[in-house]
């Protein structure tokens, strides 16, 4: 039997669809569900997927891929290579798996939503393939933690930290549960395929991939590499879908791109910035995380947003300020909150270290330079127990991140709003702009200060926090190199160093 040329009956195939008799179209697909607003039916006929697939295609190529992956996977667990890697770059290993993991399980769940809800068959159907990758990069994710389950228990919180209260944790969950499982369909293709998946995910599986090479970290490179070629696929159903919002409801495309833009850059700046200029050893890196934002993401992204038609997000001037200041913020904040992580952080600001900071931003000894002298001569004194943070931060209400860490120490701002009665603080007025917009939205949840002054956290101290947040005293941070890097500040500068 001779079989059909596959563009012979694909339009056939991905248009399956038929009229409804036993129920309302809408009681089948709820608005609530859809996200279809104002779209008119007919308006769906236009939506045409970048990529065509076929489910015999898909399991092959996706057979191939798991084979390779777990190919690599087997060698080098007989290799032993994690005793062989700087424990900085271990962080970030740790960091990725605990904060990434389960976030592909719950795209796993709007791609499914995708599958049944979806406005157009055509999306519908390649929902399919988009969940099927993603219980693939959840497995993929616990099958290299597991592997390292042996010879360190900080891989265990590759599937434990989402049923924790680690206040990192908590940051990404609030914003996927958003955006993933809060949200309908329209909104989850501009804010999780369009910008995290789209614009996003390359800095965090590139980049990252990138420097784990160069590392020596092969296993997590490979994992990484392998991940992203799935999202760069799957990530262009949110195309079809932004284009045909534009031409019916411009202004809410708009917002939902502003709101996840904003979202998604903090939490990548927290983790992807932090790993790529502080965790990766200095003589193994390839790019600053801000030349990377500015090659993968400013002026990529700039291109795709512009293409299809819409506009740079009104606060693209505090973004590009926030790029140059944010992350270390959250440097010098993590690695001062230390107990409250489930890895090791490196703090990452040796005399070589700095220099290169300096070069790559301008204004960081300015900034953070005199913070970190002071953490080093307390270091230096043998109290090194000063240097951890004794009490919570004050956090935002809207990202869960510290307030004053989005730019540099000179634009601490207040920024607050009162709704129903209740007065709620953010770390810019983007956040509160985003707050301000949809208030009942993000009133409802509370953060970690606000769950400490409510008596939750018990006892009222930082080992109190430690303790609520489920750390361990196996997992719990301590400074990647024991301090070492600060023993070379007791002695003055070499002149040729200066
Ligand atoms: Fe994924
Ligand atoms: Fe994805």
């Amino acid at each position: 039997m001779r079989l059909l040329n596959r563009d012979d009956w694909y339009d056939i195939g991905r248009d399956l669809d038929w009229t409804l008799t036993y129920v309302d179209h809408a009681e089948a697909f709820p608005d609530s569900w859809s996200g279809n607003g104002v779209v008119p039916a007919a308006a769906w006929d236009a939506w045409d997927e970048p990529y065509r697939v076929t489910y015999h295609d898909y399991v092959s190529v996706q057979r191939e891929k798991e084979g390779g992956a777990h190919a690599v996977r087997e060698a080098l667990k007989r290799a032993n290579i994690f005793h062989k890697l700087d424990p900085a770059h271990t962080a970030s290993s740790q960091m990725h798996m605990g904060t990434t993991c389960m976030v592909e399980q719950m795209a796993i769940t709007m791609q499914s939503r995708f599958c049944r809800f979806a406005p157009t068959p055509r999306w519908r159907n390649l929902g399919v393939y988009g969940m099927l990758d993603e219980i693939r990069h959840t497995q993929l994710d616990m099958a290299f933690s597991h592997d390292l389950l042996k010879d360190d228990q900080s891989f265990d919180w590759c599937q434990k930290a989402f049923h924790s209260n680690e206040w990192a944790v908590i940051a990404i969950r609030n914003f996927f549960d958003d955006v993933m499982l809060n949200a309908d369909c329209m909104e989850a293709a501009i804010a999780t395929s369009l910008t995290v998946e789209h614009g996003f995910t390359n800095i965090q599986f590139v980049a990252l991939a990138a420097d784990a090479m160069e590392a020596g970290d092969i296993d997590f490179s490979n994992l990484l590499s392998s991940i992203q070629t799935d999202e760069s696929r799957h990530a262009q159903c949110g195309f079809p879908a932004v284009e045909i919002l534009m031409k019916h409801d411009p202004k809410r495309a708009q917002h939902i791109f502003d709101v996840s833009f904003w979202r998604s850059f903090r939490l990548f700046q927290t983790l992807t910035g932090i790993s790529m200029d502080y965790y990766t050893p200095l003589h193994q890196r390839k790019m600053s995380f801000k030349e990377f934002m500015m090659e993968w993401v400013v002026t990529q992204h700039e291109r795709t947003i512009r293409d299809v038609g819409l506009q740079k997000p009104w606060y693209w001037d505090e973004f590009l300020a926030c790029l140059d200041h944010g992350h270390h913020a959250m440097q010098l904040g993590t690695w001062m909150y230390r107990p409250t992580l489930f890895w090791n952080p490196n703090a990452g600001v040796s005399r070589a270290e700095r220099k290169w900071l300096n070069s790559k931003y301008p204004g960081w000894e300015d900034s953070w330079g005199v913070i970190w002298d002071e953490i080093i001569r307390n270091v230096n004194d043998g109290a090194a127990e000063k240097t951890v943070g004794a009490t919570l931060p004050a956090l935002c209400n809207v990202t869960h991140l510290p307030i004053g860490a989005h730019w540099d120490r000179h634009h601490v701002s207040k920024q607050m709003s009162v709704y129903k009665g209740r007065t709620y603080y953010f770390d810019s007025n983007v956040s509160k702009w985003i707050f301000d917009s949809n208030p009942e939205r993000y009133a409802g949840s509370t953060n970690v200060v606000e769950r400490f002054l409510a008596g939750q956290i018990q006892p009222m101290d930082l080992g109190g926090a430690v303790q609520w947040m489920g750390l361990t005293p196996d997992v719990m941070g301590d400074d990647a190199y024991k301090y070492r890097w600060a023993a070379e500040y007791k002695s003055p500068v070499p002149m040729a160093a200066e």
